[in-house]
């Protein structure tokens, strides 16, 4: 699969403006500032195809982007943005818990989570509604350049013991947009979904 043929497509303000429900999508979730922006940028080889930002809470939109025909990749707005009003965080949590069951189309979810601060309560609870949809999760624990490779390895092995407990599909690797570290790991589980 050519992860360079990819094109924007919409940025919608919430998951009934997303493209038509056919072929196959997976998405990309996580925490404000967990790297979901700039690891599509890595996973596309663009620049700045998603726009990444030291300011967490940058990405408000869903915004879509087509890799082939009826073959999307989609970079949901970061959770967890202290600065954000409760409200606002209670209706995004409701529109994501539901675009994770409804959404006919959508093959996988790729959750990000900063590899030093690693399964936090709203990871946790994206990764429960992800496997009670019964769709596949791969974890990425991201950044994974700003550790060594001893401490990097132990974090791995805690969140692969931690997660069995979710009795679901969910894989989980290291992965850095800075150094590439874990890029072809992620690029053969993402053929997989769209070869389904
Ligand atoms: P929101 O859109 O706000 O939810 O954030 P995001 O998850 O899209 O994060 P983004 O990709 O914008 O990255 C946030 C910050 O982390 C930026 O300053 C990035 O440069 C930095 N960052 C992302 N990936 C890596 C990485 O692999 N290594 C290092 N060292 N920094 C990274
Ligand atoms: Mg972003």
């Amino acid at each position: 699969f050519n992860f360079q043929q990819v094109s924007f497509l919409t940025s919608a303000p919430d998951i009934r403006a997303l493209p038509a429900d056919t072929g196959i999508e997976v998405a990309f979730a996580g925490r404000s500032n967990a790297g979901k922006s700039s690891a599509l940028n890595t996973l596309t080889r663009q620049n700045n195809l998603a726009r990444t930002s030291k300011t967490p809470g940058r990405t408000q939109l869903i915004n879509t982007f087509t890799l082939a025909p009826e073959k999307r990749l989609i970079d949901l707005p970061g959770y967890g943005f202290a600065k954000v009003p409760l409200a606002v965080k209670e209706k995004w949590q409701k529109s994501l818990s539901e675009y994770l069951q409804q959404r006919q189309s959508l093959k996988g979810l790729v959750v990000l989570m900063d590899i030093r601060h690693p399964l936090k309560d709203l990871d946790q609870q994206l990764i429960f509604w992800a496997v009670e949809s019964q769709l596949p999760v791969l974890i990425l624990l991201t950044k994974a350049d700003k550790l060594g490779p001893g401490a990097r390895k132990k974090v791995l092995l805690e969140v692969r013991e931690a997660v069995l407990a979710f009795m679901g599909d969910v894989q989980v690797q290291v992965f850095s947009s800075l150094s590439k570290l874990g890029l072809p790991e992620f690029e053969q589980v993402l053929n997989g979904w769209f070869s389904d």
